[in-house]
C-alpha cells in the first residue's frame, strides 16, 4: 500500500496506473461502514484510492473540529488489512494552498436540514469533493447512504461541473443494535450507544415525523430536525455533546 503525503506523491502514483480508479474519501477514524466503501470499489475498480482529511472547512463549529476523533497509526493499519492500493492524506495546504479564497455555494441541499442547521457544512464539503476530485480523476466516487443529502449533494455537484464520474451508494453499515456506525460514534460512552440505537428504531417503527419526533425527546435527544423529503426520513439529534444523523428509505422500513 502506497501512502502519499503531498500532491507530488498523487501524481506519481496517478501516473502508474492503467486502468479505472475508485476514490474513497473519508475523514479517518475508519469503521466497517468505511470497510463496507472500501469492498465495493475494490469490486468495480483497478485500483482503489483512499483520502484520510479532516477538511476543516465543513466544520461549522471550532470545537467539533477540535474533538474530531483522529488516530492515523490505527487508520493505517486498518487500510492496511482492507486491501487498498493507495491512501492520500494530504496537509490542509495541499488542499487549500495559501491565499486560497474560494469556496462552492450551493443553493438547495444548503437550505434543508443538515443545511440549515450546519450553516456553511455543505459549502465545505462540495468545495472538498470538488479539490479531491479534480487532483485526484477518479472514474468512480463512494459515498455512503447514511450521509443521505451529502450523497445528494456529491451527485449533484458531478452533474453541475461536468465531471466524469460515477457516483455510487453504498448502504449504511449497522452495528446489531441498528446504531449507524460513524466515527463520531466512539464519543459515546457505553450507556449513550445503548440509547443512540432508538433512532434507528424510532426511524423504522414511528408512523410519521410527529411521532418519531416525540418518542426521541421522551428519550432524552435533543432533536435538531425530523423530516421526510423525496421518500426518506431524516433525524438529527444530540446525545450530550455528540450530535448523530440517519435516514431510511420509507419503502424499505
Ligand atoms: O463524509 C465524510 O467523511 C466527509 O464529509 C467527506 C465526504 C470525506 C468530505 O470531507
Amino acid at each position: 500500500m502506497k501512502l502519499l503525503r503531498n500532491n507530488d506523491d498523487l501524481a506519481v502514483y496517478l501516473s502508474s496506473l492503467s486502468g479505472a480508479m475508485g476514490l474513497v474519501p473519508t475523514m479517518g477514524y475508519l469503521h466497517p461502514g468505511h470497510g463496507a466503501l472500501l469492498k465495493a470499489a475494490r469490486a468495480q475498480n483497478q485500483a482503489v484510492l483512499m483520502t484520510i482529511f479532516v477538511n476543516p472547512t465543513q466544520f461549522n463549529e471550532a470545537d467539533d473540529f477540535q474533538s474530531y476523533p483522529r488516530d492515523e497509526a490505527r487508520d493505517l493499519a486498518m487500510v492496511e488489512s482492507l486491501g487498498v492500493d493507495a491512501v492520500w492524506m494530504p496537509e490542509v495546504d495541499a488542499i487549500y494552498p495559501p491565499g486560497d479564497t474560494f469556496c462552492l455555494h450551493e443553493k438547495n441541499h444548503n437550505t434543508r436540514m443538515e443545511g440549515i442547521h450546519r450553516p456553511g457544512h455543505f459549502y465545505g464539503v462540495a468545495t472538498v469533493v470538488l479539490k479531491l476530485c479534480l487532483l485526484a480523476k477518479p472514474q468512480r466516487i463512494y459515498m455512503g447512504e447514511k450521509d443521505y443529502q451529502q450523497l445528494q449533494l456529491v451527485r449533484d455537484l458531478v452533474a453541475s461541473f461536468f465531471l466524469p464520474i460515477e457516483v455510487i451508494e453504498v448502504p449504511t453499515q449497522r452495528e446489531v443494535s441498528g446504531l449507524a456506525m460513524s466515527s463520531r460514534n466512539v464519543r459515546l460512552t457505553k450507556k449513550q450507544r445503548k440509547q443512540a440505537a432508538k433512532i434507528y428504531q424510532a426511524l423504522c417503527e414511528q408512523p410519521n415525523v410527529n411521532a418519531t419526533r416525540q418518542v426521541l425527546n421522551d428519550l432524552g435527544f435533543r432533536v435538531d430536525y425530523v423530516e421526510e423529503y423525496q421518500g426518506r426520513r431524516y433525524v438529527a439529534a444530540w446525545l450530550g455533546r455528540v450530535r448523530l444523523i440517519d435516514n431510511v428509505a420509507l419503502d424499505r422500513r
